[in-house]
This record gives structure tokens, C-alpha cells and sequence, in this order.
């Protein structure tokens, strides 16, 4: 393995290369894009990649999922807390001898002679050095290994490592928690200081504590910190120190050591540091809690938490892990997408839902999207269950609010809000700025009613996938019902047409507002009504008390049934018949045609017009996929050559503007048979935030884009599916061609299957027996498996029996 780093230690922790994203150069102007890849999350808190000795620019964040704050901001968004991050190092010997400037070594002060930053994907930990060259020729270097640990949320740290290569005396290190915190810090349009701080007190002179609080809701959050184990590196006897001092400088506390060092000698320390906010311990203040468990932390150690953390990621990478044999770089890519998908997940509360940006950054204010339910969620539904279960918790504890917005928009039901955050109503900002700083009004969260379809699909889903009918019963159902009532109030009759019309929506492509009928919501809203009146038809059956329960709660009338299902089967959908088309809305193809041919150096199409939104809804361009959606989540809407043609005919006026279409187009392309085709889009949405594909991955994850990624790979090339008919899982892979073969694992009613698929072969490993009998469809042949040991395989070959040889 390459030797990255000047500190053996550093490379010692490494995993193999294919687990590793590296950057090797240090460019201040891509400092923003790294924060975001390099961010550390265990989904109850995101701390992004900023480095531990500052830089400028700088954009460094610090997240709580659900801690959010409007105050002076033009929107309630996800709080940018105190950053516990900060480690200085000082070299200057005679600075700290007397009373004169002592600079900390970084990119500002120093010539940085060496550089590298890994993200290591397997153990989830950010190792960061440099070796900087100060003013008076004096070289140091110095690296940090950091982690956000999974065993315990509340825990993050840093081992630092310093050695003066060519100098040697006293040193000092600083280390920081800073309140000074705002949230975009770089734009003071949108700048925002969401908290107060209570009094920064240094804690009993051993370590240091700050509380925020925010300023709407007075959530408390305390974060302690102390400096531990400093030493000559692998010696266990404590480096003396000749200072140390706990400093409370109102913003900010810190704690300082100083010390002497030798030249070529390093020395290591760990940063510990606890976070606790006051939402978890039932509105109590966070400080015993933080000092609590600092104690703990500071008794077992920096290595052993690393340990525990990295153990919890070794288990999560067991299920989520998928690898391809023929690339080496795919498999990277793979891996960087699902490394920050299944990070950013938290089951510790339903309260939370994960953002379109992750807990990444904070762009989309930290708001959650449809992006959860229909591009994020699969991957959970398949690998982590549970996960997802408390994903689709969010939405139904946010009902009361998607009721309010409902009812705020005079219609009935719930309607869930475009953009939520901890309350369930819409929170998206009223505007949005153009390129002359003229304020657009944004539309959305007043009609792009497809969210609350799309998330009643998904419940649906989920409960057929993970077999869970309790979850329908306690959550899925009240939510079915109250989204089906919703497009009860919100359809209209059109007696011309003798069919029932949705008007004035916004669909998926945002280039076109104020549309009638657009196919995709109509159609998902028509699957919700059928979805609920099943639903609710079967469980009055087989739950008749706790149905009937929920029915008097929720004020049902017995009409409503029936009602759903007319406003179903009459629902108008626009086509144009002759050419097997879908229309995307009512009169989309009388508006100008534009096909994109060519594409950028990202591979992003190229359009010569004018960008502007005026412009752009005079024309069939579209920002995203829009009917191509409607006809991947909805099988069986349209007969093949139906699909074909609508695939063709959209393809070419998608401009990809949305980190939520090329994925799909993906999926629909291998779905078709084009298995390059859906290989090459594929890599470019893998790519989406590593090339910063749409300019802005400064500002977050492309959540979605990542959920995307695993869905071309299991639903596309891994051909997994359900087959709704047979209630079978179906698998039929088809790989590109520079793969050699691709493994993953799907759970599936109760049962985890490994599955191995070669372009001509697929084997299946059952890991664990289970009672019943598997039902399988491969290649189109059905197979019963009872498994009779655990580890038992099956083979298969793409046109021969079964062979079994467990
Ligand atoms: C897309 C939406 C998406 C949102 C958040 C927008 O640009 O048009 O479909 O939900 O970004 O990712």
C-alpha cells in the first residue's frame, strides 16, 4: 500500500486502497467541495471536512439532525452549531518564550511543503496532514485522524500528531470549541446566527464546556471537550507540560498545552469531545449529560471509542456493501455514494428524516424532499430495514403538520409540506433570487403536491418489501388515508372530458409551473387513492378493532371507498395516442421544441439559450425526469413500446439540471436493454459531488443522487424487483461489460440474500436460515429454496436449471 502520509502511525490506520478517496494536492479553491466529501456524520450529527487548523475560504458546519432555527434567517434551516473541530499548533519558539505574535501553523501562514487528506470509507474516519514550512524555514509536520463515532453518537474525536522535522523546542497546542459559528457564513444575505450562548465555562479546570441555545425554540446544546493522553508517540508515560491553561473567551473556550520536543520527535494527542442537546433529554440541560459521559470517554480512551466505531462500520458495510469485480474505480465510486447515504441515516428518532443535502452542508436549508422517499429510501428498504422504517416514521409524526398545511390550502387530508423540517408544514422560503438579485417567487410548496403521493408510494413499498403490516397498521394506514383525502379534495371533475383533472401543479420538472395534469401526479395520486382503498379494505378484514378505531378517530365516511377508487379509474392522463406518447401536461407538446446534442466536459448537456425560467417554460425543455419517472415507479402503467417511445422522445429534452434525473434516466435505459447506455449515465451520477458535477456540491451531499446510484445498481443491473403479480422477488442481472461480475445483498420479507451475479451465472448465499420457503424468479424461472443450513448457495446459469451445492 502507498505510503501517504510522513506519520507511519497514519498509514497504519488505512484500509485497502478501493476504500479511500484521496485528494493529494491542496487547492484552496475546492476547499468548499471537500468540506462536503470529506463530511464525517452518524446521522445525529454532520460535521463537515473543514480542516482542524482553519483555511481560507472556509465554510465549516456542524450539524444536529432536527435542530432547526429560523430567527433573523429568511427560512427555518438546519442550525450551524458551535464547531468542536479546531486544533492550532504553534512553533514559533520565541513567540512562546515572550510576549509576541505566535502564528498557528496552516495554509495561511505557512508554505505547505506536503499535503494529503483521505476519507477512509471502510472504518469511516477523515485522516488529514500537512507539512507546513513557516517564515523562518522551521518544517512540521502535522496530521489528524478524526471520526463522528456510530457506537456512541454523541462522541466525535481527533488524534493529532506533530513532529518539528528540522527544528525542535517548545511547541503549543490550542484546541477550540468555537460558538463564533453562523450559518452561511460566506453569503451575508442569507447569514444567520440561530443560538445565544450560555455563559463558556472552562469545567473544573480539567475540560471545557459550551452551551448554545437557539434563539426560536431554546434548544440547549452543550458540547465538553478536553485534551487527553498527551505523549511521545508510542510511549505511555504523559509528555510534562510546562503550560496548560483552560481559557473562556466568551464565543469560544479553549484549552492550551505546552511542551517541549525534540527534533524528529512526535508528539500525539486526542481531542475528546461530547454533544448532547436538550431534545433527547426531554428538555433537561445537556451538561451533566456531556460531563457524564466525558468522563467515560476520557477513561476508556481515544482508541478504544475508534474501535467501537469502526466496528459499527465493518457491520454496516457487511449488508450495504457491493462490489465489482473489473473496477477498481467503480467500486470506489460505489462506495463513496453509500458511504454518505448510509451514514447520514439515524433510527436513534423519529423526529429526524434525512435532507436532500445530508447532514453535508447547507444548501436546501437541511430541508427534506421527496428525494428521501423515492431516491434514498430503496436502498434502506433493501439493506437496513429498520432505517427505513424510521424514515417513513418521520412522515407520519409530521402528520399533524401536512394536515395543517392541508387545511391552510383549503383542501382535506394531509398534504404534505415540499420542504420539511421539524414541523411537518412548509417551510420553503417564499423566494428565490435570480441572476440580477430580483426576488422569484417559489411556487413549489404551494403545488408541487407529487411529495404527498410519492411518500404514501413509499410506504407502500416499504410495508411489501420489509413484510411489515404492523408498521402499516400503527402508521401507514392513517397515512394512506389522510393523503388519499387530500387528492379527494384536490381533484376536480371535468364533465367535458368525463374524467377527473388535476390543475395548476408543478411536476417533478420545475421548468414548467402552473401546469395542468401533469402525468406523473396525476398518475401517483391515482395509485394513492387505489393504495388506500386496498389498504384499507384488506385491514378492515384482518384488523377490524384497530381499524375501526382509527376510522372513528379520523372522522371516515364509508363513501369514501368507492369514492377513491371512481376518482382512480377516471383519472385523465394526457397522451398523444398516435405516437405512444405520454404528455408530460396539457399542451406541453404545442410548446418549443429543443433537443439537447451536445454535452460539456462533465458530460452535462449543453443548452444556448437563455436560462431564464420565461424563457425555459416556452419550451419542451426539461429540467428533469418527469413522465420517465411516472413509468419506473409505476410498472405495468404502459405496455414496452409505450415506454420506449416516451424514454426516447424525453431523453433528449432533459437537461439534467436536477441531480435526481440522470440517475433515472439509468435505470429506464438498462430497463430497456441498454445496458451501456444506463452504464454510462450511471457513472456520471456516481460522480455527481466527486466532480462537483453541478457546481454546488460546496453546499451538501446530492443525497439523492447517491440513492440513485444503488438503485441503478440493484433495480438496474442487479435486475431486482418485486414481482407484484407472483409476490416473487425477481433478479435478473445484466452487467455492462466492464464488469466481471457484481455482489450485494438485499433483505426481502425477513430473508437477507447474498447474491453473486456473472454476466452467464448468479449464485445466492442465504447467510442465516429462516423458517419458510423463499420464492424466487431468476431470469424469468420461478424457484422454491427452502434452505435447510445456513450458508447454503444456489447457482444458476442464465439458461440452465438449478443446480444447488450448499
Ligand atoms: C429538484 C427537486 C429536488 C430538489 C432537492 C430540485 O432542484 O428539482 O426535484 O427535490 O432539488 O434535491
Amino acid at each position: 500500500m502507498a505510503a501517504y502520509f510522513y506519520h507511519e502511525a497514519l498509514n497504519r490506520l488505512l484500509s485497502e486502497d478501493d476504500w479511500l478517496i484521496v485528494q493529494d494536492t491542496y487547492d484552496p479553491k475546492s476547499n468548499f467541495k471537500h468540506e462536503t466529501l470529506f463530511t464525517l456524520t452518524n446521522g445525529y450529527m454532520g460535521t463537515r471536512g473543514a480542516f482542524e487548523q482553519g483555511a481560507v475560504p472556509e465554510m465549516p458546519g456542524n450539524y444536529l439532525a432536527g435542530i432547526f432555527n429560523k430567527g433573523d434567517g429568511p427560512v427555518r434551516e438546519l442550525v450551524n452549531l458551535p464547531q468542536w473541530h479546531g486544533i492550532s499548533v504553534f512553533a514559533n519558539r520565541n513567540a512562546l518564550r515572550y510576549a509576541e505574535e505566535a502564528s498557528p501553523l496552516n495554509a495561511q501562514t505557512c508554505e505547505v511543503i506536503r499535503f494529503c487528506r483521505i476519507l477512509d470509507m471502510k472504518q469511516g474516519i477523515l485522516i488529514s496532514e500537512s507539512v507546513y514550512r513557516d517564515r523562518d524555514g522551521h518544517e512540521t509536520a502535522v496530521g489528524t485522524c478524526r471520526f463522528v463515532s456510530r457506537h456512541d453518537v454523541h462522541r466525535t474525536g481527533i488524534r493529532l500528531f506533530a513532529t518539528p522535522l528540522n527544528h525542535e523546542g517548545v511547541f503549543g497546542i490550542e484546541s477550540r470549541i468555537d460558538g463564533s459559528a453562523v450559518n452561511w457564513n460566506t453569503n451575508p444575505k442569507f447569514r444567520a446566527k440561530h443560538f445565544n450562548l450560555l455563559a463558556a465555562e472552562d469545567g473544573d479546570s480539567e475540560q471545557l464546556y459550551l452551551e448554545a441555545v437557539t434563539k426560536d425554540e431554546a434548544i440547549h446544546i452543550g458540547m465538553g471537550s478536553a485534551i487527553h493522553g498527551l505523549s511521545r508517540i508510542g510511549q505511555q508515560t504523559p509528555l510534562p507540560t510546562i503550560y496548560h491553561k483552560f481559557s473562556n473567551e466568551g464565543e469560544e473556550c479553549a484549552e492550551y498545552v505546552e511542551f517541549r520536543i525534540g527534533r524528529q520527535e512526535t508528539v500525539q494527542l486526542d481531542k475528546l469531545v461530547v454533544t448532547y442537546q436538550s431534545l433527547e433529554l426531554n428538555g433537561g440541560r445537556p451538561r451533566d449529560a456531556v460531563h457524564r459521559n466525558l468522563a467515560r470517554y476520557r477513561s476508556e480512551g481515544w482508541t478504544q471509542e475508534l474501535r467501537k466505531h469502526t466496528n459499527r462500520y465493518a457491520k454496516m458495510w457487511q449488508e450495504a456493501d457491493i462490489q465489482i469485480a473489473g473496477s477498481e474505480e467503480d467500486n470506489r465510486l460505489v462506495r463513496f455514494n453509500l458511504f454518505h447515504l448510509m451514514s447520514t441515516a439515524y433510527s436513534g428518532s423519529p423526529a429526524v428524516s434525512m435532507a436532500a443535502k445530508g447532514l453535508h452542508g447547507e444548501g436546501y436549508w437541511g430541508h427534506v424532499f421527496w428525494d428521501t422517499e423515492i431516491f434514498m429510501l430503496p436502498f434502506f428498504m433493501y439493506t437496513f430495514p429498520d432505517l427505513a422504517q424510521s424514515l417513513l416514521k418521520y412522515r407520519y409524526e409530521k402528520l399533524g403538520g401536512a394536515r395543517e398545511n392541508a387545511r391552510i390550502a383549503g383542501y382535506a387530508g394531509a398534504k404534505f409540506p415540499w420542504q420539511s423540517a421539524a414541523s411537518g408544514q412548509e417551510e420553503i422560503p417564499p423566494f428565490s433570487y435570480d441572476e440580477h438579485g430580483a426576488a422569484q417567487p417559489l411556487w413549489m410548496g404551494k403545488i408541487e403536491d407529487h411529495v404527498t403521493a410519492d411518500i404514501a408510494y413509499a410506504v407502500c413499498q416499504y410495508v411489501a418489501v420489509a413484510d411489515d403490516p404492523a408498521f402499516m397498521l400503527a402508521c401507514g394506514l392513517e397515512l394512506l388515508i389522510e393523503t388519499a383525502r387530500f387528492w379527494q379534495s384536490r381533484v376536480e371533475y371535468d364533465a367535458e372530458r368525463r374524467q377527473y383533472v388535476i390543475l395548476n401543479v408543478i411536476g417533478p420538472d420545475e421548468f414548467h409551473e402552473h401546469v395542468d395534469n401533469n402525468a406523473y401526479t396525476n398518475a401517483m395520486a391515482a395509485r394513492n387513492l387505489v393504495q388506500a382503498a386496498a389498504t384499507l379494505t384488506d385491514f378492515q378484514a384482518r384488523f377490524p378493532a384497530e381499524v375501526s378505531d382509527l376510522l372513528a378517530r379520523l372522522d371516515w365516511r364509508p363513501d369514501d371507498i368507492a369514492e377513491w377508487r371512481k376518482i382512480a379509474a377516471l383519472m385523465y392522463i394526457p397522451r398523444d395516442e398516435e405516437r405512444l406518447l405520454i404528455e408530460q401536461f396539457d399542451g406541453y407538446f404545442q410548446k418549443k421544441d429543443y433537443q439537447f446534442t451536445a454535452f460539456d466536459a462533465l458530460g452535462m448537456p449543453v443548452y444556448t439559450g437563455n436560462p431564464q425560467l420565461a424563457e425555459l417554460e416556452q419550451t419542451q425543455i426539461i429540467k428533469q425526469a418527469d413522465t420517465v419517472m411516472l413509468l419506473l415507479l409505476l410498472r405495468g402503467f404502459a405496455d414496452a413500446a409505450t415506454v420506449q417511445a416516451n424514454y426516447d422522445y424525453y431523453e433528449k429534452r432533459t437537461w439534467h439540471q436536477s441531480s435526481l434525473s440522470m440517475g433515472m434516466y439509468a435505470l429506464m435505459a438498462q430497463r430497456l436493454g441498454d445496458t451501456e447506455k444506463a452504464y454510462d449515465l450511471w457513472l456520471r451520477t456516481a460522480r455527481t459531488d466527486l466532480m462537483d458535477r453541478h457546481g454546488n456540491a460546496g453546499l451538501g451531499l446530492h443525497a439523492a443522487a447517491t440513492g440513485a446510484v444503488w438503485q441503478v445498481l440493484i433495480f438496474g443491473f442487479g435486475g431486482v424487483q418485486p414481482d407484484e403479480s407472483s409476490g416473487m422477488l425477481e433478479i435478473a442481472p445484466s452487467l455492462p461489460r466492464a464488469w466481471k461480475s457484481l455482489s450485494f445483498t438485499v433483505q426481502w420479507r425477513g430473508y437477507r440474500l447474498a447474491v453473486e451475479a456473472e454476466p452467464e451465472h448468479l449464485h445466492i448465499t442465504l447467510p442465516e436460515i429462516r423458517q419458510g420457503i423463499l420464492q424466487v424468479k431468476i431470469w424469468g424461472r420461478p424457484y422454491a429454496w427452502r434452505a435447510e443450513h445456513s450458508g447454503e448457495r444456489i447457482s444458476i446459469a442464465r439458461r440452465r436449471e438449478a443446480s444447488i451445492n450448499g
